[in-house]
């Protein structure tokens, strides 16, 4: 599937705590146009319910535990981001559904490209049709 795990590289800094980051094209593979953040999301909510035609981005979560299920249209496997150092990149093809399982949990994204409306499919029959005649550009 579309998607890898990777480690966030992270400085603990002791009783301080710690600091992660990540930096464009070498530790995420494409370069940053874009940054976004869900928050305020109550316990065992859903969000999602799309796919994108050609964006990529990497999902991390700094607070929470948050299920992503991504889905090829061929099968579906659920990665659990709970955790602020593990990096979810995904590309381009794959539906995903996102779960919060613990409330006020944030769910950080940082995207390959400016956001387009036209690049999204939010239909799911739509989503099998553009596997099936392989219009996913990735
Ligand atoms: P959406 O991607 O559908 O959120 P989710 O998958 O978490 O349910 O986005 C929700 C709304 O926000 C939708 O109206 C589009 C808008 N939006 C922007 O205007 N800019 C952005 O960068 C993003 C990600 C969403």
């Amino acid at each position: 599937m579309n998607y890898q795990i990777i480690p966030i590289k992270t400085i603990d800094s002791g009783y301080a705590g710690k600091l992660s980051f990540f930096e464009a094209s070498w530790d995420v593979p494409f370069e940053i146009k874009r940054i976004y953040y869900i928050h305020g999301v109550p316990n065992e909510a859903r969000r999602g319910g799309h796919a994108h035609i050609s964006l990529r981005q990497i999902l991390f979560c700094p607070y929470g535990k948050i299920e992503i299920i991504l889905d090829d249209g061929h099968k579906r496997e659920s990665i659990l981001l709970d955790d602020p150092s593990k990096g979810l990149v995904i590309g381009p093809g794959l539906w995903r559904e996102m779960i919060w399982h613990q409330e006020n949990s944030v769910l950080c994204v940082a995207a390959s490209e400016y956001y387009d409306a036209k690049d999204y499919i939010r239909d799911y029959d739509t989503f099998l049709q553009y596997v099936n005649e392989g219009k996913i550009h990735g």
